[in-house]
Order: C-alpha cells, then structure tokens, then sequence
C-alpha cells in the first residue's frame, strides 16, 4: 500500500527537525522542504527525500503541496539575536505561510498544521 506523503517545511529548525524525528517513527512518506542540499542531506535518515526551496520565491512554491495529504509547516524567521538572515516575520512567518497555504487551497490539499503561534 502506498504510504501518505507529508510535506514538513522548516525541517532544518529547531522545531521542525524534532517534528522530522517524530515522523520517523510513522508511516509517512515525509518530503522535507529545506533551503540547502546540505541541510537536507542531514536530515536523510528521518526523510523520505528531500526538495530544496525557499517559500519566499513563487517559482519554488508553485505546485509544493500536489500529491501530499498532509502539510506542517514549522516555517519561521529564525529568533536568534545572531541570526545572518535579512527576511523579515512579515516575510517568512506571514507571506511564507500565505503562499504554502495558497499552493494547498489550489491543490485540494486540505490537512494543514501550522506551528505558528
Ligand atoms: N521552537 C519552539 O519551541 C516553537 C514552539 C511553538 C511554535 N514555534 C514556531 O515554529 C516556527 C519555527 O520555530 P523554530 O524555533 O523551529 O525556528 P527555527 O529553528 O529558526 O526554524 C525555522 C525554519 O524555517 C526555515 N525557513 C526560514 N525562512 C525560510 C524560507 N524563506 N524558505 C524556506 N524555509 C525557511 C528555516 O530554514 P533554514 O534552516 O534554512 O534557516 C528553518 O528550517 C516559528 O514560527 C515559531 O514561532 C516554535
């Protein structure tokens, strides 16, 4: 029997690589949505595979959810004080998870899980 495909965004984060590791122990087909192939690679022995995008480009999030069951998005600016990347809440936490969530309306995908709070 085919197993439910899972798509998990913020996989490399603090959260998301925990949520990886849970869904390890499941039965899903987990796709992690990472923004290097090395980050992806890391988390190889939790995954089914990995694709490699950023949210905030609409070319890479155009068709991200198709043929998944089930999205959780564990997207999110990074809050360390030291953190070198320039996109902004608004951009990643908001605009990021709005375009997730649009691609899943066009889709038809409908169990989504959003981690943020
Ligand atoms: N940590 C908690 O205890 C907790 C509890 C409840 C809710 N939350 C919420 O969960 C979310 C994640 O928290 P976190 O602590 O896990 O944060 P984090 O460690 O900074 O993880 C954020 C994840 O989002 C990814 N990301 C950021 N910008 C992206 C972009 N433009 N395209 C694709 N991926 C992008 C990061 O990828 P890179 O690795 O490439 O940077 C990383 O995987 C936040 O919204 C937070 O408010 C966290």
């Amino acid at each position: 029997m085919d197993r439910s495909k899972l798509l998990l965004l913020g996989a490399s984060g603090h959260l998301g690589s925990r949520i990886a590791k849970a869904l390890a122990a499941t039965d899903y087909h987990t796709t992690a949505v990472v923004r290097t192939k090395e980050k992806g690679e890391a988390l190889k022995p939790f995954i089914a595979e990995y694709i490699v995008a950023d949210v905030l480009n609409p070319h890479q999030v155009s068709g991200i959810t198709q043929h998944v069951s089930v999205v959780i998005s564990a997207l999110g600016k990074s809050v360390l004080p030291n953190s070198k990347d320039k996109q902004s809440f608004y951009e990643v936490d908001y605009k990021g998870n709005s375009a997730v969530l649009r691609d899943a309306i066009k889709t038809a995908c409908k169990n989504l899980f959003m981690c943020q709070p």
